[in-house]
């Protein structure tokens, strides 16, 4: 047990699991269960292969959690560092130039469905002021900047055989120029959850194997238009979200509440529009682009509570088996998670239904599927203690019943904006060696870290944001040193953005924007001169040097904050030239022509 823990269940779990008030059971969840048809796989020597690929953390030492001290280091040469973003959270122009809708637009429109019902109508104005964003990129001296394209801006009805937007193409064709002029990378995200309405409305989205093809469509048309000059591609941006929060707990777009099945369905159909993707770039693009083809999966890391507990080290690793291996086993090694295939294949046996909930792949999928990353992007934001905890049958069809399992946190980590969100460097410096053991040590690009705020009032003075990239960027630097094959860091975001279905209450920006004002002005917080010395050192070079990166930092932000106060003054100075003054001079003009009217009567 680690020291001190209080075993609470956090806020954000609770939203999500729902499950608190589940009684415990005496089932077991022993090998010798009950196997529903269709899951297991097919051949011994086929199990036996697979045991070996995806069983027990690979070599992964679970006892060996060193939470060692800070370590001043650099990173190797030629490292990259970066911000994101994606286009639903920060472009605005929903409907503009020819763009069509996507689901997230008539989600967010819904009332009630998100935080203070806010939408991403306008949000950032990204659309609008993309140079201005690329000199703030320019002056923190990026080396890249991860995007994502918006499928119904280009696609407006989902489909290329019907009409393709050139105003689309084009925005995103000059942001990608402007990129490689100012010596920045792109790094482009094809699906950031804004799928095209029609596409939802006809077929059903991701519940629908017909997506793969159109997804495939799309995807092709970008590497057609802008494969010229972008080397990094992003197929898909965290499916588990799209599946699990899309799918199952319905709190992101579409809002579907298909529990058990529906998020299953749509990942199953995911890993195959990736894996197309893959091919259709291997086949057709590859050797005259010579680009890499990936994909960014989203996994906090899941701790044993007891490390010396068998139950509860397996019940970590099946909360990480059920998080990263839904997507990272099947792409690395052919097929679901041997763990999730004999949950999810027994207790749909329990529930009566002849074949598991979880779907399966032939065995010509299976070897299509396998090997499609050329390299794996990873976001990763938060840790859980993970205990083993059985759910009965009797509670019904449930992805978090599934995994037999209870979340846990310490309230001491700190935990700064979004509820789900605690800070526990160490825990990515696990997730990222486990990846290494269990997948091959692929090559790595972290394409999302970082930490929110939730403030009634603003402070651009974000220390805790400073304390959590040093912290994790340095945990980042002891798994290099480890061995895995990080090659580039992205931090999350580069603006506040439209956070999802909390709307824009929560913060995640280096630069903080004033959503009041209309021209949406953008302001440094401390952690962008933090962040900066990180890049221009290429890490952490010597005590002396980083103890005053931060006091340093904060003498800046002190003054951006005053000129943030003034801003409602601003806004009341634009209020004064852009409506009082025009009307004045409007009535003047009324008034002298009026007058003169009348002088002029009155002398005929
Ligand atoms: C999503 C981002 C989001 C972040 C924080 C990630 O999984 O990709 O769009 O801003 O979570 O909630």
């Amino acid at each position: 047990m680690p020291q001190g823990i209080l075993t609470a269940p956090s806020p954000g779990n609770q939203k999500l699991q729902d499950s608190s008030c589940v009684p415990e059971t005496d089932e077991t969840n022993t090998a010798g269960v009950k196997e529903a048809s269709g899951t297991m796989l097919r051949t011994g020597v086929r199990l036996l292969a697979l045991a070996l690929c995806v069983s027990a953390g690979g070599d992964f030492d679970w006892t060996k959690n060193e939470k060692t001290s800070f370590y001043y280091g650099t990173f190797p040469t030629g490292f990259s560092w970066g911000v994101g973003s994606s286009a639903y959270q920060t472009e605005g122009a929903w409907n503009t130039d020819g763009k069509g809708m996507s689901i997230w637009d008539v989600f967010a429109h819904k009332k009630g469905k998100i935080s203070s019902n806010d939408t991403g109508d306008s949000s950032c104005e990204g659309y609008y002021k993309f140079k201005d964003d690329i000199n703030l990129m320019k002056e923190m001296k990026l080396n890249h900047y991860r995007f994502s394209v918006s499928w119904p801006r280009i696609l407006p009805s989902g489909l290329r055989s019907e009409h393709v937007n050139e105003k689309g193409i084009r925005y995103y064709s000059d942001l990608i120029d402007l990129l490689l002029n100012s010596k920045i990378t792109p790094v482009v995200t094809l699906y950031h959850w804004d799928l095209p309405q029609v596409l939802q409305e006809k077929y059903g989205g991701w519940q629908n194997a017909s997506m793969v093809g159109y997804f495939n469509e799309f995807a092709n048309l970008c590497f057609e238009r802008f494969g010229n000059r972008v080397k990094h591609w992003i197929t898909f941006n965290n499916p588990w979200s799209i599946s699990v929060e899309g799918y199952e707990t319905g709190e992101h777009a579409p809002g579907l509440r298909t529990r058990g099945s529906g998020a299953y369905k749509a990942a199953h159909h995911i890993i195959k529009a990736h894996a197309k993707v893959w091919h259709t770039y291997d086949m057709k693009w590859r050797s005259k682009q010579k680009g890499l083809i990936g994909i960014s999966l989203s996994a906090d890391w899941g701790e044993p509570v007891d490390v010396s507990n068998q139950r509860d080290v397996e019940a970590a690793e099946r909360y990480i088996h059920f998080y990263l291996g839904w997507f990272a086993t099947p792409l690395f090694h052919g097929d679901y998670p041997a763990v999730m295939k004999e949950y999810i294949g027994r207790k749909s046996g329990q529930q009566g239904l002849g074949a598991s909930r979880l779907p399966v792949f032939s065995p010509q999928e299976k070897s299509y599927i396998r090997g499609t990353v050329d390299f794996l992007g990873l976001g990763h934001y938060t840790t859980r203690y993970v205990t083993q905890k059985n759910y009965p049958s009797s509670f019904g069809d449930s992805y978090f019943a599934d995994r037999d399992l209870a979340e846990l946190v310490d309230p001491k980590w700190p935990d700064p904006g979004s509820e789900w969100l605690y800070s526990v460097p160490w825990g990515f410096r696990r997730l990222l060696n486990f990846v290494k053991t269990q997948y091959g040590n692929p090559m790595i690009y972290v394409t999302e870290n970082g930490v929110s705020e939730k403030m009634p009032c603003t402070d651009l003075c974000d220390d805790w944001r400073m304390q959590y990239f040093r912290e994790y960027i340095n945990e980042l630097l002891k798994a290099v040193r480890d061995g895995v094959n990080v090659k580039g860091y992205t931090a999350w975001s580069l603006l506040d953005g439209f956070e999802w279905d909390e709307g824009f209450s929560e913060r995640f920006g280096l630069y903080f924007v004033d959503f009041r004002n209309k021209n949406k002005p953008r302001f440094p917080k401390a952690s962008v001169q933090f962040y900066k010395r990180i890049i221009s050192s290429n890490g952490f070079p010597s005590q002396r040097e980083v103890e005053s990166w931060k006091r340093k930092a904060v003498e800046t932000c002190s003054s951006s904050n005053q000129l943030l106060a003034a801003d409602p003054l601003i806004g009341h100075m634009e209020m004064v030239t852009e409506i009082v003054v025009p009307t004045v001079c409007t009535l003047c003009i009324l008034l002298s022509a009026v007058f003169f009217m009348f002088l002029l009567r009155r002398r005929l």
